[in-house]
């Protein structure tokens, strides 16, 4: 009894700390928009706005009627919505031929008011070719504004046509550009297009039509998700052991356990490697894994940024993982007994915790 007492009162507060935490760290995280395509406003005129160009130039909507108008809506360090922006660029000729404009509105003044030096300095740095406009409160109304990133698109009737949000492939941006150019997507030829993601909208996989293709494993195309099973897999089945263990004490399952671990942990690292080769996919012609690992370091701690967020719980999983993995290595039969035993199977369950909270934010970021 003097014993639960101890351990209540060492354990509790530190528990309890850390769960408040974690979960004050995740509420306050705003991810990224999730990809879908909306035609809410389709039809609806623009209403008129005002704001500011990025250096201090008073901005009104009426110079914007009277053609058709691509809005898109980012923030300067949101990675997907890099992405996006390198995708409109890699559209502007084209666009410009079709007589479509882009109106860029950085929304950190609005989003993250800390940052905004910061990104007038970037753009100073690397100018965009379209016109940026701040983020005011009024365009919250006026867009239906979600978040970003998230693409608008107005026909030069003043009109909504369809909306983007969240990051979508240079085709999905193209076509719906088409679309308010008032010319179909299927009478153009399309320039060479910069790489969509696997999965993409518009994009038939292989086996689609011969089912056992799917048997042949892919070339390097999103290993990741296929990966992530095994750490998964492993982990879970480690964690009934530890609770098993928690009710009856046997050397032999301990043992079991802790070969279980030690392949999750082994198999975290190819794991790691495909996901950041994954996030580089998009990111420009080098080699996906090195512009995946300098994306990933330049943003760790964005935690607005999904992919950040999905990182830094991968992390964490890997960290807990390892660190449990020397704790049983330091500790021996140890582990089996008394405080410690609790304290591991303690650390076991938020492992897992944070596992699925990984999941969640990874699996948003794969079916976008
Ligand atoms: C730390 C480096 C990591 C990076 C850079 C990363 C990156 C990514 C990316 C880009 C995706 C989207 C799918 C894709 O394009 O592959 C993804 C999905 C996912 N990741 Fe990670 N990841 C990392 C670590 C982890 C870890 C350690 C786990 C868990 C063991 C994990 C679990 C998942 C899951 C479950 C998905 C969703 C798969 C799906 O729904 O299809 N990731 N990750």
């Amino acid at each position: 009894m003097a014993r639960q007492n101890t351990w209540s009162r060492r354990w509790r507060p530190l528990f309890f700390a850390g769960t408040l935490a974690i979960v004050l760290t995740v509420d306050g995280a705003d991810a990224a928009l999730i990809s879908s395509v909306s035609q809410e406003l389709r039809g609806r005129p623009l209403p008129s706005f005002q704001s500011q160009t990025l250096d201090g130039q008073p901005f009104s909507s009426q110079s914007l009627f009277g053609k058709p108008i691509i809005v898109n809506f980012f923030a300067s360090w949101c990675p997907v919505c890099s992405m996006e922006l390198k995708d409109l660029q890699t559209l502007q000729p084209e666009l410009r031929q079709r007589g479509v404009s882009v109106i860029e509105v950085l929304v950190d003044p609005v989003e993250t008011p800390d940052t905004v030096d910061e990104a007038r300095q970037q753009l100073a740095r690397n100018p965009l070719p379209f016109p940026v406009v701040m983020m005011v409160p009024a365009l919250r109304d006026v867009f239906g504004y979600e978040g970003f990133p998230a693409t608008y698109f107005v026909k030069a009737d003043g009109t909504f046509s369809t909306t983007l949000f969240g990051y979508q492939p240079v085709d999905q941006l193209r076509e719906t550009a088409l679309e308010i150019a008032g010319e179909g997507a299927a009478a153009t030829t399309a320039p060479p297009s910069s790489p969509v993601p696997s999965g993409g909208v518009g994009r038939h996989p292989p086996w689609e039509k011969r089912p056992l293709l799917a048997l042949i494993p892919a070339p390097w195309a999103q290993w990741h998700p296929l990966l992530v099973h095994f750490p998964i897999a492993l982990l879970v089945l480690e964690a009934v052991f530890v609770c098993a263990l928690l009710v009856r004490p046997n050397e032999r399952v301990a043992q079991f356990s802790t070969w279980l671990l030690g392949a999750a942990v082994v198999s975290l690292v190819p794991t790691i490697l495909t996901g950041i080769r994954d996030a580089g996919a998009d990111l420009g012609p080098d080699s996906p894994f090195w512009n995946g690992l300098h994306d990933r370091l330049a943003h760790l701690f964005r935690l607005e940024s999904s992919v950040s967020l999905h990182v830094l719980f991968g992390l964490a999983v890997t960290l807990i993982a390892g660190g449990r993995l020397a704790w049983r290595a330091w500790a021996g039969d140890r582990i089996l007994r008394g405080g410690q035993r609790i304290a591991f199977t303690l650390v076991t369950l938020l492992g897992l915790w944070v596992l699925f909270g990984g999941g969640q934010v990874g699996g948003g970021i794969s079916h976008r």
